[in-house]
């Protein structure tokens, strides 16, 4: 049987191989995927240890996904762009690097219907989540998206990086200068809500209309889509299928067959309540 495996710290909160074992039934591959703890200095060693017993592939997660970058011997453009790789494959004594996560949230907003194609996108935020995104959601060919960041220069930094590669639909500021027109999408990529602050732009960046993500899921409202609603819109989503979408590619890149993620995403969300 192939095995694959979760590496992070922590990582008993993880639900990923809840996840892979729900897709590997569904599409009816046999496999074993596991969650393993990794000492904080332990990460490479730890892969070659996993690769040497016959692995085949591995989610990496937080703090570990940059070391992944550097320990891939071949990278994938958006791999690289992100600066981090959630997914390695290990093939003929290769180590190959990618990063799905852009793609979970992009097929999440898809899914629920929201138009991509020439909106106007805030995206909030401008550590890791945030740079993992950006190319998946330029490739929707978006109108614009404006990164807001708490750190300006950090907002800016990211912009320079992309206007280099020939985008120049985006823009960067702080986050009480976001321009007060609303946005048709607005993504939270900051961690904000992990600690119950909500980022301060406008109250006029959003209408009824406004689409908005948070990326941290949670059995109640994220204090970002609480402050959503009281604003009056009713278009809330939060991250739990950017967090199955970016198995599913995963599994994808393994297995070359695509789960359905509804099921497994309706089953999370009965163990959550
Ligand atoms: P991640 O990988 O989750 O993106 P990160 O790289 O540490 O983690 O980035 C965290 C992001 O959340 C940053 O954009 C951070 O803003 P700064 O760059 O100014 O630090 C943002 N963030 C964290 N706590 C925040 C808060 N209380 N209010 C607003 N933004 C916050």
């Amino acid at each position: 049987m192939d095995n694959y495996r979760v590496f992070g710290n922590p990582i008993k909160q993880s639900r990923s191989p809840f996840i892979h074992q729900q897709f590997a039934l569904s599409t009816n591959q046999e496999l074993d995927y596991q969650a393993q703890l990794v000492e904080l200095d332990q990460f490479a060693s730890t892969v070659k240890e996993f690769i040497a017993q016959g692995g085949k592939g591995a989610n990496i997660t937080v703090p570990f996904k940059e070391q992944a970058l550097e320990l891939a011997d071949h990278l994938t453009e958006r791999a690289k762009l992100a600066g981090a790789v959630n997914t390695l494959s290990f093939i003929d004594d290769k180590v190959y690097g990618d990063n799905t996560d852009g793609l979970g949230l992009v097929q999440d907003l898809l899914r629920h219907q929201v138009s991509l194609k020439q909106a106007r996108i805030l995206l909030l935020g401008a550590g890791g989540a945030a740079k993992g995104v950006i190319l998946p959601l330029l490739e929707q060919q978006p109108t614009e998206i404006v990164i807001a960041n708490r750190t300006v220069s950090k907002a800016e930094q990211l912009c320079q990086q992309f206007s280099a590669l020939g985008h120049s639909n985006l823009s960067a500021c702080g986050f009480n200068d976001v321009n007060e027109q609303a946005f048709d999408v607005i993504i939270n990529a900051t961690s904000a809500s992990l600690s119950g602050n909500i980022p301060s732009i406008p109250n006029s960046c959003i209408d009824a209309n406004t689409v908005c993500y948070d990326m941290v899921y949670a059995s109640e409202l994220t204090p970002f889509l609480q402050w959503a609603t009281e604003q009056g819109t009713e278009k809330l989503i939060d991250g739990l299928g950017m967090l199955v979408g970016q198995a599913a590619e995963s599994f994808s890149i393994w297995r070359g067959v695509k789960p359905q993620v509804e099921p497994v995403l309706e089953d999370l969300r009965t163990q959550m309540t």
